[in-house]
């Protein structure tokens, strides 16, 4: 893994299109049953990129996401598009990482062959299970077999690849996600994505959870299936590099990565998030997240941004904490310090330290421990204090 002190910014480009929405998922994501004019949100994605640009000023971009709703329902030239003027408007760092997600029912080998002559040279596939039943009771429109193919199609057309499962799901034993985890990694190359099945408030699962109809594992159980995880992971070579994602030392996605360790990002798109340094200061920004405002207030504005604000020391600071102890590696506490204008805590340090939840190791790093990670949220909490 690159040293988290590099320069870096990362670009996001957010589709906000899918073929049907699953009942889990609260992604900014929408069904549109006509065709979506592809072209007019191409023209919008280069505006938006652009009106980005005047504001950073030059950068040297080291990877871009096309993450979404569904990127890989965009045709290749699209994607090309959207590309060239990332690349004409900044420049592309001499290993770029451009990761495009992608959901297996919308995946063929002629598309992904058109997204890697455009530039795309990691993908990242949403197979979310290897069991029929579950597929089917999380929404999701393809079999396991079908994941699997689109996952061999990505192999065959690109040197990185990942793919997402979820756990955690109802009535899931330790022993049934440890045999698919198996299967799965047998599938993966260098990277893999772990998420724990999150009720989202306002979703259909948030529903049927609320009614009692969709029971997930409890506390105990999902402590056995996390730490089941982390030992079939650990010992197949794919240790967790951060909470839900695992990865052979040196394949971790440098995108995330970019969020993780509190570096520049822009977001292009509906929705979109960005960390910009404007002036001497980190700003936050948001475009608008609703599709067709977002296209109306680019053509009539040049961009869609609706939030921009300056972050003051004390929000940076914790940001930086909360993002940054979500990775194994942890964080170096002078660049708190030098952030918020005070060091963390030493007296929680080291209760936490005593409690066996965080390390240090020499000045330059505090990270959680693997028995800290389940409690990740209560630890930096108690750090953030
Ligand atoms: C934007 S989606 C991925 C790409 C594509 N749309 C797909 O679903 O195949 C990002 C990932 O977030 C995960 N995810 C979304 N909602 C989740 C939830 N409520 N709990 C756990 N994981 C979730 C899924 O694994 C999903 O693949
Ligand atoms: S999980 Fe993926 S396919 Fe399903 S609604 Fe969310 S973004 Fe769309």
């Amino acid at each position: 893994m690159a040293s988290s002190d590099q320069p870096a910014f990362g670009v996001y480009v957010h589709w906000p299109f899918c073929l049907s929405k699953c009942p889990y998922c609260d992604f900014n994501s929408h069904v549109r049953h006509a065709a979506v004019d592809e072209a007019r949100f191409l023209r919008a994605f280069v505006a938006e990129t652009a009106a980005t640009a005047a504001r950073t000023g030059p950068r040297t971009v080291t990877s871009i996401f096309l993450g979404g709703g569904t990127p890989s329902l965009m045709q290749p030239a699209t994607v090309g598009g959207i590309l060239d003027a990332i690349g004409q408007h900044w420049t592309l760092g001499g290993h770029v990482e451009v990761t495009l997600e992608a959901n297996p029912t919308s995946v063929e080998a002629g598309r992904f062959r058109g997204y890697r002559a455009a530039g795309v040279n990691r993908v990242s596939l949403g197979v979310q299970a290897l069991d029929d039943a579950a597929l089917k009771e999380l929404g999701r429109t393809h079999t396991a077999r079908e994941a699997l193919e689109a996952v061999a199609i990505a192999r065959s057309c690109f040197d990185r690849y990942s793919f997402d499962l979820i756990y955690a799901r109802p009535r899931q034993t330790p022993q049934q996600w440890a045999d698919e985890l198996k299967r799965a990694i047998a599938e993966a190359a260098e990277h893999l994505s772990l998420y724990q099945l999150t009720i989202e408030p306002d979703t259909p699962f948030a529903a049927l959870h609320a009614a009692g109809k969709l029971a997930t594992p409890d506390d105990d159980t999902a402590r056995a299936l996390y730490d089941t995880t982390q030992d079939i992971c650990g010992k197949a070579g794919l240790p967790a590099y951060e909470v839900s994602n695992h990865a052979q030392p040196g394949a971790e996605c440098r995108h995330n990565l970019v969020y993780w360790r509190a570096h520049e990002y822009a977001g292009i798109g509906p929705g979109a998030h960005g960390r910009l340094d404007i002036d001497g200061h980190r700003h936050a920004t948001m475009s608008e997240k609703r599709p067709d405002a977002w296209l109306m207030r680019v053509e009539s504005l040049g961009h869609g941004l609706v939030t921009n604000d300056a972050l003051t020391r004390e929000e940076r600071a914790d940001e930086f904490l909360l993002m940054g102890l979500r990775l194994t590696e942890g964080i170096d506490p002078a660049r708190y310090e030098a952030l918020s204008g005070r060091p963390l805590d030493p007296a929680r340090i080291a209760l936490l330290t005593a409690q066996g939840f965080v390390e240090s190791q020499g000045q330059r790093c505090l990270r959680v421990t693997p028995a800290g990670f389940p409690l990740l949220d209560a630890v930096v909490a108690d750090l953030a204090a």
